[in-house]
């Protein structure tokens, strides 16, 4: 992408926000993180994270915080020694909390267990000793290709346990996606289940295993939960969980590994290319994903109920599903199913029925809760609902509003919190009983957190400026590289911005006049429009403050005059209106966007569309939508959660067409 000359902005800054919201003086003096932990941590970072790592009960004390010596491999709490599924289970039972539900769990179909820390320690063991007895132990890696059940857990717990890296892959994968992360892996061991409820039916799910494995040799053993009931095909891989893990000992001592030890891969598929095995380890992890569980979500484990809505396909689910919550003695919902079965009020019904006072969900969601309206929220009692996160995506300011008010009750804080799966846990985030948050911003990198806003030449971009984000210091729950492919890690990470051996997340953002940082989407979907360098986030989000907008994706597409032209694909908000989609109401869209951005910006064409294509965790394939803009053939559309929406698209683009 060209640079115009005379503006020197690696991505222009256009769209302002000036709505702030302080903390009420209420939850900023009950608040875990008060203001002093950033002082704390400038003070000595070191220092800081050696005391965040003595949240976790370590066999073995560490000698050294960090060794960056063979950088940009990271070791932490070099020396130490702990067991993390004991740091997760076993010390609350030891402690008196054995009594404490961990898990309330919501089947979809209505089906749902409370799981005490006790009763939690004995399905772990279990799953442990049923690991051992395959001849699974340190090093080992097994697979996990399951609906959100408890036995997920207990596996990933049970994995940890006794060394063994789990590689989770999301059960809504293909059997051929599933094949190469095993065989990537050489994973040993897989676990699945027999079926999978979606959107109230069951689905199987095991038949996608069988074929996976007949392609992969690694593998020796299939265990399969029962969870559907539906028939299976049989192999001489195959076991019951019910019969190999249920007759075992529900005691089993755990062992201390290095603080280095390797904890678990997690591919992340991206939109292209090869999916990378991010590579997690043990004491560095756990600290971090601990630390921020505790201090971003304000966590008072006697009396908070949490939950976060993710899969545990996705590292959300590894780190605010398991690590962090559960080493922070959360009681947590997991709820197994979609958010509309059997309504659209699911999410709330469950809010609702089991008190829960901390919620952590995606964009795409809140827009979707958007787009079913207002009134769904409205016949649930929410009034518990105390602090909101929001992660995976720039969160329009329109929706973080509605969110805001409409589950928040107008006052309970928003946490928009920026990290990746290669990060491990959270890096950028307001603290909720400090900052004032902005709708839209994820403000400043947690004490303890190195991240700035850097130009082409690597060099801190002024307030007001945009570029690209990148991290500045090694971080505890950093990944330690991508399984197998060493030179892969430092091409994708290390390689942009080497010189000054910053991380490079792939990410553009902006400071605004205070020095808060917002993020503006992966740099490889800015556009360039007549020489400026445009975000597609902020184009997005003013499309998405319109009251007719629910939904937006922006792309640029080659144009002869301007270099790039933005095209934009809508989804109108539930009570749009009949008229919403037409000539007239698209025009408005047009020339709203340019009053809020500026003439600049103003999309070249809007389409109206029923669906945008989205990868299964949600993200938008801005990517098919560019083919779609440039009249080409739609790409390869096998990551797309459902691959007819791109026919959708296509036949709604005669309607709601505008060029002028
Ligand atoms: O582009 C950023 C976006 O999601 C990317 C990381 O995706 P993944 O590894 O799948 O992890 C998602 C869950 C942590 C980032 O590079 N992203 C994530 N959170 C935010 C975000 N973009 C803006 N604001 C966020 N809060």
């Amino acid at each position: 992408m060209t640079q115009s000359p005379g503006q020197g902005n690696a991505l222009d800054n256009l769209l302002t926000e000036s709505r702030t919201f302080p903390p009420s003086d209420e939850f900023a003096a009950q608040a875990n993180a008060q203001p002093a932990l950033y002082e704390e941590a400038k003070a000595d970072r070191e220092a800081f994270w050696a005391k965040q790592a003595e949240r976790l009960h370590w066999e073995t004390k560490w000698d050294q915080v960090l060794d960056w010596s063979d950088a940009p491999f990271a070791k932490w709490f070099v020396g130490g020694k702990l067991n993390v599924a004991y740091n997760c289970v076993d010390r609350h039972v030891e402690s008196g909390h054995g009594e404490q539900v961990a898990i309330h769990w919501e089947g979809e179909p209505g089906d749902s267990r409370a799981i005490t820390y006790a009763e939690l320690q004995r399905e772990v063991s279990k799953a442990a000793n049923a690991l051992t007895s395959l001849g699974i132990g340190a090093e080992d890696r097994v697979a996990i290709y399951m609906p959100m059940i408890p036995e997920a857990i207990f596996s990933m717990l049970a994995c940890a346990r006794v060394g063994a890296l789990h590689n989770v892959v999301f059960g809504g994968f293909s059997a051929e996606a599933l094949r190469t992360r095993i065989q990537d892996s050489e994973a040993r061991v897989v676990i699945t289940t027999d079926g999978q409820y979606r959107r109230g039916n069951p689905a199987p799910l095991k038949p996608a295993v069988d074929e996976a494995v007949a392609g992969a040799p690694s593998v020796e053993k299939v265990i399969v939960v029962k969870r559907t009931d539906t028939e299976v095909a049989w192999t001489d891989k195959d076991v019951w969980w019910h019969e190999l893990v249920d007759s075992q000992s529900d005691q089993h001592t755990p062992e201390a590994f290095d603080s280095e030890h390797p904890l678990f891969i997690l591919y992340t598929s991206g939109t292209t290319g090869k999916p990378k095995g991010i590579l997690h380890t043990s004491g560095g992890y756990l600290t971090q994903a601990s630390y921020t569980h505790f201090n971003v979500f304000d966590l008072k484990p006697d009396t908070d109920v949490y939950w976060c809505t993710a899969d545990i396909g996705w590292v959300t689910g590894h780190s605010y599903i398991v690590y962090g919550p559960l080493s922070n003695r959360v009681t947590q919902v997991v709820y197994e199913g979609t958010p509309n079965t059997p309504n659209e009020g699911r999410h709330w019904d469950i809010v609702q029925k089991y008190g829960v006072s901390i919620y952590y969900t995606a964009p795409t969601l809140i827009r979707t809760f958007m787009k079913w309206g207002a009134d769904i929220p409205a016949k649930y009692d929410l009034s518990t609902l105390r602090v909101l996160g929001s992660v995976g995506e720039p969160i329009n300011p329109e929706a973080w509003i509605w969110y805001r008010e409409n589950i928040g009750g107008g006052k309970a804080p928003i946490v928009d919190t920026w990290w990746q799966t290669e990060t491990g846990a959270i890096m950028i985030s307001p603290l909720p009983g400090v900052v004032s948050t902005k709708p839209g911003s994820a403000q400043r990198p947690l004490p303890g957190i190195g991240a700035k806003v850097v130009n082409d030449e690597g060099v801190e971009v002024p307030h007001g400026g945009g570029g690209y984000l990148v991290l500045d210091e090694p971080w505890p729950s950093m990944l330690r590289g991508i399984w197998g492919d060493e030179e892969r890690y430092r091409d994708t990470y290390w390689s942009r911005f080497g010189e000054q051996g910053f991380y490079f997340a792939g990410d553009g953002a902006k400071y605004d006049n205070d020095g808060d940082i917002w993020l503006l989407g992966r740099v490889d979907d800015v556009m360039n429009v007549s020489g400026h360098r445009i975000s597609t986030t902020e184009v997005e989000s003013a499309l998405v403050s319109h009251p007719t907008v629910a939904e937006a994706a922006v792309v640029g597409a080659s144009d002869e005059t301007t270099g790039q032209g933005i095209v934009a694909f809508v989804i109108l908000r539930g009570g749009a209106g009949a008229d919403a989609g037409g000539a007239d109401a698209i025009k408005a869209l047009r020339d709203h966007v340019a009053k809020e951005i500026g003439p600049i910006a103003k999309p070249r064409q809007i389409m109206v569309v029923p669906e945008l294509p989205k990868t299964r965790s949600g993200k938008i394939m801005r990517r098919l939508l560019r083919d779609v803009a440039e009249n080409r053939t739609v790409g390869d559309v096998t990551t797309l959660a459902d691959s007819s929406v791109m026919d959708l698209i296509s036949a709604g683009l005669q309607s709601g067409k505008s060029e002028d």
